[in-house]
Protein backbone atom coordinates (compact mmCIF):
# COMPACT_ATOMS: atom_id res chain seq x y z
CA UNK A 1 0.00 0.00 0.00
CA UNK A 2 1.44 3.85 -0.57
CA UNK A 3 0.54 6.25 1.21
CA UNK A 4 0.57 10.12 0.59
CA UNK A 5 0.80 11.53 4.37
CA UNK A 6 -0.16 15.35 4.16
CA UNK A 7 1.67 18.05 6.99
CA UNK A 8 4.44 15.55 8.11
CA UNK A 9 6.09 17.31 11.40
CA UNK A 10 9.47 15.75 12.03
CA UNK A 11 8.28 13.79 14.86
CA UNK A 12 5.14 12.11 12.54
CA UNK A 13 7.86 10.80 10.33
CA UNK A 14 10.43 9.66 13.13
CA UNK A 15 7.62 7.51 14.54
CA UNK A 16 5.75 6.95 11.66
CA UNK A 17 9.41 5.57 10.55
CA UNK A 18 10.04 3.18 13.60
CA UNK A 19 6.51 1.59 13.33
CA UNK A 20 6.74 1.07 9.69
CA UNK A 21 9.60 -1.40 10.65
CA UNK A 22 6.99 -3.69 11.23
CA UNK A 23 4.96 -2.94 8.08
CA UNK A 24 7.68 -3.14 5.26
CA UNK A 25 4.76 -3.66 2.55
CA UNK A 26 3.61 0.13 3.59
CA UNK A 27 4.94 2.77 1.36
CA UNK A 28 4.76 6.35 2.43
CA UNK A 29 5.35 9.86 0.72
CA UNK A 30 5.56 12.32 3.64
CA UNK A 31 4.62 15.98 2.56
CA UNK A 32 4.80 19.07 4.11
CA UNK A 33 2.20 20.97 2.88
CA UNK A 34 -1.12 19.94 4.43
CA UNK A 35 -4.29 18.83 1.90
CA UNK A 36 -6.61 21.19 -0.09
CA UNK A 37 -8.52 21.61 -3.17
CA UNK A 38 -5.00 22.27 -4.78
CA UNK A 39 -2.78 19.46 -3.29
CA UNK A 40 -5.07 16.92 -3.15
CA UNK A 41 -4.90 16.36 -6.53
CA UNK A 42 -0.84 14.93 -5.56
CA UNK A 43 -2.78 11.95 -4.46
CA UNK A 44 -3.03 10.59 -7.55
CA UNK A 45 -1.21 6.94 -8.02
CA UNK A 46 -1.60 6.16 -3.96
CA UNK A 47 -4.18 3.95 -2.43
CA UNK A 48 -4.69 6.48 0.86
CA UNK A 49 -4.00 9.29 2.06
CA UNK A 50 -3.21 10.07 5.60
CA UNK A 51 -4.33 13.57 7.33
CA UNK A 52 -4.67 14.96 10.99
CA UNK A 53 -7.78 16.99 12.59
CA UNK A 54 -6.56 19.91 11.11
CA UNK A 55 -6.59 19.11 7.63
CA UNK A 56 -8.98 20.46 5.29
CA UNK A 57 -11.12 17.24 3.99
CA UNK A 58 -14.59 19.13 3.02
CA UNK A 59 -16.65 17.91 0.23
CA UNK A 60 -14.58 19.74 -2.29
CA UNK A 61 -11.40 18.40 -1.03
CA UNK A 62 -12.82 14.84 -0.93
CA UNK A 63 -14.47 15.34 -4.16
CA UNK A 64 -10.62 15.49 -5.89
CA UNK A 65 -9.25 13.32 -4.16
CA UNK A 66 -12.23 10.87 -5.63
CA UNK A 67 -11.13 11.88 -8.49
CA UNK A 68 -7.86 10.58 -7.90
CA UNK A 69 -9.06 7.38 -6.91
CA UNK A 70 -8.47 7.43 -3.68
CA UNK A 71 -10.62 5.17 -1.28
CA UNK A 72 -9.38 5.48 1.80
CA UNK A 73 -8.46 8.36 4.42
CA UNK A 74 -6.17 7.66 7.38
CA UNK A 75 -6.75 9.88 9.83
CA UNK A 76 -4.26 9.89 12.35
CA UNK A 77 -6.11 11.50 15.55
CA UNK A 78 -9.17 10.81 17.38
CA UNK A 79 -11.19 13.99 15.94
CA UNK A 80 -13.05 13.77 12.52
CA UNK A 81 -15.36 17.15 12.80
CA UNK A 82 -13.30 18.39 9.95
CA UNK A 83 -14.27 15.22 7.43
CA UNK A 84 -17.61 16.32 5.38
CA UNK A 85 -18.74 12.70 6.46
CA UNK A 86 -22.07 12.69 3.64
CA UNK A 87 -19.76 13.63 1.01
CA UNK A 88 -17.34 10.62 2.24
CA UNK A 89 -19.78 8.25 2.10
CA UNK A 90 -21.61 9.55 -1.31
CA UNK A 91 -18.23 9.21 -2.67
CA UNK A 92 -17.63 5.71 -1.58
CA UNK A 93 -14.34 7.20 0.56
CA UNK A 94 -13.49 4.83 3.59
CA UNK A 95 -12.09 7.07 6.68
CA UNK A 96 -10.46 5.58 9.56
CA UNK A 97 -9.35 7.03 13.06
CA UNK A 98 -7.47 6.31 15.59
CA UNK A 99 -9.82 6.63 18.43
CA UNK A 100 -8.23 6.41 21.51
CA UNK A 101 -4.34 6.47 21.61
CA UNK A 102 -3.89 8.40 24.89
CA UNK A 103 -6.66 9.59 27.02
CA UNK A 104 -4.08 9.99 29.88
CA UNK A 105 -1.75 12.25 27.49
CA UNK A 106 -4.68 14.61 26.62
CA UNK A 107 -6.49 14.38 30.35
CA UNK A 108 -2.52 15.59 32.03
CA UNK A 109 -2.03 18.22 29.86
CA UNK A 110 -6.06 19.17 30.78
CA UNK A 111 -4.34 19.49 34.41
CA UNK A 112 -1.41 20.90 33.66
CA UNK A 113 -3.25 24.28 32.12
CA UNK A 114 -5.37 23.70 35.84
CA UNK A 115 -2.41 24.12 37.89
CA UNK A 116 -0.51 26.42 35.73
CA UNK A 117 -3.27 28.82 35.26
CA UNK A 118 -4.23 28.39 39.07
CA UNK A 119 -0.89 29.50 40.21
CA UNK A 120 0.51 31.45 37.51
CA UNK A 121 3.04 29.60 36.90
CA UNK A 122 2.76 31.26 33.28
CA UNK A 123 3.76 34.66 34.51
CA UNK A 124 6.00 33.19 36.99
CA UNK A 125 8.62 31.86 34.57
CA UNK A 126 8.87 35.00 33.36
CA UNK A 127 9.02 37.18 36.07
CA UNK A 128 11.73 35.52 38.26
CA UNK A 129 13.96 35.41 34.64
CA UNK A 130 13.81 39.06 35.71
CA UNK A 131 15.02 39.02 39.25
CA UNK A 132 11.38 39.71 40.43
CA UNK A 133 10.82 37.36 43.17
CA UNK A 134 7.75 39.58 44.53
CA UNK A 135 4.79 37.35 44.96
CA UNK A 136 2.09 40.35 43.82
CA UNK A 137 -0.45 38.45 41.47
CA UNK A 138 0.43 34.95 42.37
CA UNK A 139 -1.90 33.59 44.81
CA UNK A 140 -4.20 30.60 44.01
CA UNK A 141 -6.60 28.21 45.11
CA UNK A 142 -6.57 24.66 46.67
CA UNK A 143 -7.96 22.15 44.38
CA UNK A 144 -8.09 20.25 47.23
CA UNK A 145 -11.82 19.56 48.63
CA UNK A 146 -12.86 21.20 46.02
CA UNK A 147 -15.05 20.36 43.42
CA UNK A 148 -14.25 19.61 39.65
CA UNK A 149 -16.79 19.42 37.05
CA UNK A 150 -16.45 16.96 33.94
CA UNK A 151 -18.65 17.69 30.91
CA UNK A 152 -18.31 14.45 28.62
CA UNK A 153 -16.72 11.52 30.41
CA UNK A 154 -15.84 9.60 27.57
CA UNK A 155 -12.08 8.42 27.76
CA UNK A 156 -10.23 11.73 28.06
CA UNK A 157 -13.40 12.87 30.46
CA UNK A 158 -12.78 9.47 32.72
CA UNK A 159 -8.79 9.71 32.98
CA UNK A 160 -9.37 13.05 33.67
CA UNK A 161 -11.79 12.76 36.25
CA UNK A 162 -9.24 10.18 37.80
CA UNK A 163 -6.65 12.41 38.42
CA UNK A 164 -9.23 15.18 40.23
CA UNK A 165 -10.34 12.21 42.46
CA UNK A 166 -6.50 11.77 43.19
CA UNK A 167 -6.20 15.44 44.07
CA UNK A 168 -8.79 15.12 46.88
CA UNK A 169 -12.06 17.12 44.69
CA UNK A 170 -15.69 15.97 44.64
CA UNK A 171 -16.10 14.85 41.21
CA UNK A 172 -18.87 15.49 39.43
CA UNK A 173 -20.06 15.35 35.64
CA UNK A 174 -22.57 15.93 33.35
CA UNK A 175 -22.34 13.41 30.19
CA UNK A 176 -25.48 12.47 27.87
CA UNK A 177 -25.10 8.79 28.60
CA UNK A 178 -23.44 8.66 31.89
CA UNK A 179 -21.00 5.64 32.55
CA UNK A 180 -22.37 3.35 35.69
CA UNK A 181 -18.91 2.11 36.26
CA UNK A 182 -17.40 5.29 37.64
CA UNK A 183 -18.98 4.89 40.41
CA UNK A 184 -16.75 8.03 42.31
CA UNK A 185 -18.47 10.62 40.07
CA UNK A 186 -21.43 12.03 41.00
CA UNK A 187 -23.86 12.37 37.84
CA UNK A 188 -26.03 15.59 37.36
CA UNK A 189 -27.99 18.25 34.80
CA UNK A 190 -25.44 19.93 33.09
CA UNK A 191 -26.92 23.22 34.83
CA UNK A 192 -25.97 21.82 38.07
CA UNK A 193 -22.07 21.26 36.86
CA UNK A 194 -21.91 24.72 35.95
CA UNK A 195 -23.41 25.90 39.02
CA UNK A 196 -21.07 23.85 41.45
CA UNK A 197 -17.61 23.49 39.55
CA UNK A 198 -14.58 25.18 41.04
CA UNK A 199 -12.92 23.60 38.23
CA UNK A 200 -14.61 22.71 34.58
CA UNK A 201 -12.87 20.84 32.15
CA UNK A 202 -14.52 20.13 28.69
CA UNK A 203 -13.85 16.13 27.70
CA UNK A 204 -17.19 15.81 24.81
CA UNK A 205 -16.75 15.84 21.38
CA UNK A 206 -17.90 19.12 18.92
CA UNK A 207 -21.41 17.61 17.84
CA UNK A 208 -24.19 19.97 16.31
CA UNK A 209 -26.38 20.60 19.68
CA UNK A 210 -23.13 21.61 21.37
CA UNK A 211 -21.62 24.56 19.48
CA UNK A 212 -20.80 27.69 21.89
CA UNK A 213 -22.01 25.08 24.68
CA UNK A 214 -19.96 27.66 26.86
CA UNK A 215 -21.65 31.28 26.14
CA UNK A 216 -23.20 34.01 27.99
CA UNK A 217 -26.02 32.44 29.60
CA UNK A 218 -23.76 29.13 30.86
CA UNK A 219 -21.34 30.98 31.37
CA UNK A 220 -23.27 33.75 34.01
CA UNK A 221 -24.50 30.07 35.73
CA UNK A 222 -21.02 29.61 36.86
CA UNK A 223 -19.43 30.22 40.37
CA UNK A 224 -17.12 33.23 40.39
CA UNK A 225 -13.51 32.66 39.70
CA UNK A 226 -14.02 29.23 38.66
CA UNK A 227 -11.41 27.79 36.38
CA UNK A 228 -12.25 26.88 33.23
CA UNK A 229 -10.18 24.50 30.71
CA UNK A 230 -10.47 23.37 27.38
CA UNK A 231 -8.90 20.67 25.69
CA UNK A 232 -11.39 19.46 23.77
CA UNK A 233 -12.82 21.64 20.66
CA UNK A 234 -12.40 25.55 20.25
CA UNK A 235 -16.30 26.33 19.28
CA UNK A 236 -17.46 24.68 22.34
CA UNK A 237 -16.96 28.03 23.71
CA UNK A 238 -17.95 31.41 22.38
CA UNK A 239 -14.84 33.23 22.39
CA UNK A 240 -16.36 36.36 22.50
CA UNK A 241 -18.35 35.78 25.32
CA UNK A 242 -15.51 34.23 27.25
CA UNK A 243 -13.52 37.39 26.70
CA UNK A 244 -16.46 39.65 28.06
CA UNK A 245 -16.81 37.21 31.26
CA UNK A 246 -12.59 37.30 31.72
CA UNK A 247 -13.09 41.03 31.72
CA UNK A 248 -15.91 41.00 34.11
CA UNK A 249 -13.61 39.26 36.49
CA UNK A 250 -15.64 35.53 36.23
CA UNK A 251 -12.68 33.45 35.98
CA UNK A 252 -9.62 33.00 37.94
CA UNK A 253 -8.27 31.28 35.18
CA UNK A 254 -8.56 29.88 32.29
CA UNK A 255 -6.55 27.51 30.25
CA UNK A 256 -6.89 26.59 26.32
CA UNK A 257 -5.45 23.73 24.45
CA UNK A 258 -8.00 24.70 21.79
CA UNK A 259 -9.52 27.62 20.17
CA UNK A 260 -11.63 28.76 17.61
CA UNK A 261 -9.04 30.68 15.83
CA UNK A 262 -6.63 28.15 15.69
CA UNK A 263 -6.99 26.46 12.41
CA UNK A 264 -4.35 28.64 10.71
CA UNK A 265 -2.18 28.53 13.85
CA UNK A 266 -2.02 24.76 14.60
CA UNK A 267 1.61 23.54 14.54
CA UNK A 268 2.76 26.77 12.62
CA UNK A 269 5.44 29.23 13.47
CA UNK A 270 4.13 32.41 12.84
CA UNK A 271 5.95 34.79 14.75
CA UNK A 272 7.32 37.22 11.88
CA UNK A 273 3.74 37.53 11.43
CA UNK A 274 1.30 40.85 12.33
CA UNK A 275 -2.01 38.93 13.15
CA UNK A 276 -4.44 41.31 12.10
CA UNK A 277 -7.78 41.45 14.21
CA UNK A 278 -6.74 38.29 16.28
CA UNK A 279 -8.99 37.29 18.98
CA UNK A 280 -6.24 35.06 20.82
CA UNK A 281 -4.27 37.91 20.65
CA UNK A 282 -6.61 39.38 22.82
CA UNK A 283 -6.89 36.43 25.26
CA UNK A 284 -3.15 36.39 25.18
CA UNK A 285 -3.40 39.70 26.94
CA UNK A 286 -5.22 38.34 29.80
CA UNK A 287 -2.30 36.98 33.20
CA UNK A 288 -5.09 34.61 34.08
CA UNK A 289 -5.33 33.19 30.62
CA UNK A 290 -2.69 30.41 29.17
CA UNK A 291 -2.86 29.44 25.59
CA UNK A 292 -1.31 26.20 24.15
CA UNK A 293 -1.35 24.95 20.61
CA UNK A 294 -3.27 21.70 20.15
CA UNK A 295 -0.60 19.89 21.90
CA UNK A 296 -2.27 18.11 24.72
CA UNK A 297 -2.50 14.58 22.92
CA UNK A 298 1.76 15.25 22.18
CA UNK A 299 2.93 12.60 24.29
CA UNK A 300 5.81 9.91 23.45
CA UNK A 301 3.37 7.19 24.14
CA UNK A 302 0.33 9.01 21.79
CA UNK A 303 2.81 9.19 18.91
CA UNK A 304 3.55 5.92 18.91
CA UNK A 305 -0.13 4.69 19.80
CA UNK A 306 -1.08 6.80 16.36
CA UNK A 307 1.37 5.70 13.87
CA UNK A 308 0.83 1.84 15.34
CA UNK A 309 -3.52 2.28 15.12
CA UNK A 310 -3.14 4.31 11.63
CA UNK A 311 -0.45 1.71 10.18
CA UNK A 312 -2.89 -1.19 11.20
CA UNK A 313 -5.89 0.61 9.65
CA UNK A 314 -4.23 -0.07 6.58
CA UNK A 315 -3.36 -3.28 7.22
CA UNK A 316 -6.95 -4.06 7.84
CA UNK A 317 -8.44 -1.71 4.92
CA UNK A 318 -6.34 -3.87 2.71
CA UNK A 319 -7.14 -7.38 4.14
CA UNK A 320 -10.95 -6.48 4.46
CA UNK A 321 -10.98 -6.73 8.39
CA UNK A 322 -11.61 -3.05 9.40
CA UNK A 323 -11.77 -2.75 13.10
CA UNK A 324 -15.46 -1.00 13.58
CA UNK A 325 -14.36 1.24 16.30
CA UNK A 326 -11.89 3.02 14.49
CA UNK A 327 -14.20 3.30 11.45
CA UNK A 328 -15.84 6.74 10.69
CA UNK A 329 -17.55 5.89 7.40
P1 LIG B 1 -15.05 9.72 23.81
O1 LIG B 1 -15.88 9.47 22.61
O2 LIG B 1 -14.39 8.58 24.52
O3 LIG B 1 -15.95 10.48 24.90
C1 LIG B 1 -16.78 11.56 24.64
C2 LIG B 1 -17.86 11.60 25.71
O4 LIG B 1 -18.63 12.80 25.52
C3 LIG B 1 -18.85 10.42 25.63
O5 LIG B 1 -19.00 9.84 26.92
C4 LIG B 1 -20.14 11.06 25.14
O6 LIG B 1 -21.31 10.43 25.65
C5 LIG B 1 -20.00 12.46 25.69
N1 LIG B 1 -20.82 13.47 25.02
C6 LIG B 1 -21.15 13.54 23.70
N2 LIG B 1 -21.87 14.65 23.47
C7 LIG B 1 -21.98 15.30 24.66
C8 LIG B 1 -22.60 16.50 25.06
N3 LIG B 1 -23.28 17.27 24.21
N4 LIG B 1 -22.51 16.85 26.36
C9 LIG B 1 -21.85 16.06 27.25
N5 LIG B 1 -21.25 14.92 26.92
C10 LIG B 1 -21.32 14.54 25.64
O7 LIG B 1 -14.01 10.82 23.38
P2 LIG B 1 -12.56 11.13 24.02
O8 LIG B 1 -11.55 10.21 23.44
O9 LIG B 1 -12.69 11.20 25.50
O10 LIG B 1 -12.27 12.58 23.42
C11 LIG B 1 -13.05 13.71 23.79
C12 LIG B 1 -12.67 14.88 22.90
O11 LIG B 1 -11.34 15.31 23.20
C13 LIG B 1 -12.61 14.56 21.40
O12 LIG B 1 -13.89 14.60 20.82
C14 LIG B 1 -11.73 15.66 20.88
O13 LIG B 1 -12.53 16.77 20.56
C15 LIG B 1 -10.84 16.02 22.09
N6 LIG B 1 -9.44 15.67 21.87
C16 LIG B 1 -8.49 16.65 22.01
C17 LIG B 1 -7.14 16.38 21.83
C18 LIG B 1 -6.11 17.44 22.02
O14 LIG B 1 -4.92 17.20 21.70
N7 LIG B 1 -6.44 18.61 22.53
C19 LIG B 1 -6.70 15.02 21.46
C20 LIG B 1 -7.76 14.04 21.40
C21 LIG B 1 -9.09 14.37 21.58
Amino acid sequence: MKILFYDAKKYDIESFEEERKSHSDIEIEYLDTDIDVRTAALAAGYDAICAFVSSDLSAAVLQVLAQQQIELILMRCAGFNNVDLEMAEQLGITVLRVPGYSPEAVAEHAMALAMSVNRRIHKEYIKVRENNFSLEGLMGINFYGRTAGIIGTGKIGMAMARICQGFGMHVIAYDKYPNPSLDFIEYKELEAVLRESDLLSLHCPLTTDNYHLINARTISMMKDQVVLINTSRGELVDTDDLIAGIRAHKFHGVGLDVYEEETDNVFENREMEIMEHSVTARLLSFPNVIVTSHQAFFTREALAAISRTTLANAKDYENGCIDDKNRVV
